[in-house]
């Protein structure tokens, strides 16, 4: 009996490693939700430090768009931060929320031509 639980325990472990060895190690970015990624940025604070605008400020925060850096290395950052930043944990910001954060900032700032009240009559 003892040896079919731990044969089964075998059995679990591989079948989790299979599915973990399925994901690529370098993943594409996800496509999220500029208009959901907004919201967000605004209830997350991000735009405290790096602008509404994700423009960044010398002050507070980089700039994160419109090219920000690679989404594994964005997400990487955001949940473990090494500088000034504070940290968003899974439990915080989920993965949805971080890619619908990513597609917002990668289409900020938004540029002037395309600010209706900049436009030429
Ligand atoms: C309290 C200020 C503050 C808040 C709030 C904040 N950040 Fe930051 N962030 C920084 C600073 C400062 C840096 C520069 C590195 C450092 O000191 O950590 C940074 C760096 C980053 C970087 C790395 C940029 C790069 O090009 O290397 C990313 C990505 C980022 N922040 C995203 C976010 C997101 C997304 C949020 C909201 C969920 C957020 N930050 C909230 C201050 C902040």
């Amino acid at each position: 009996m003892k040896i079919h639980i731990v044969a089964l325990g075998i059995v679990a472990l591989a079948s989790l490693a299979a599915v973990g060895a399925q994901a690529p190690a370098t993943q594409a970015a996800p496509v999220g939700n500029a208009e959901a990624g907004k919201k967000l940025y605004e209830s997350y604070g991000c735009y405290q430090c790096h602008g509404r605008e994700a423009q960044g400020s010398s002050a507070t925060g980089p700039r994160l768009g419109p090219k920000p850096i690679a989404f594994t290395a964005f997400s990487q950052y955001v949940r473990r931060p090494t500088g000034q930043m504070p940290p968003y944990t899974s439990k915080v910001v989920s993965d949805t929320e971080m890619a619908d954060i990513y597609a917002f900032v990668q289409a900020r700032p938004v540029p002037a031509q395309n600010v209706p009240l900049l436009r030429e009559p």
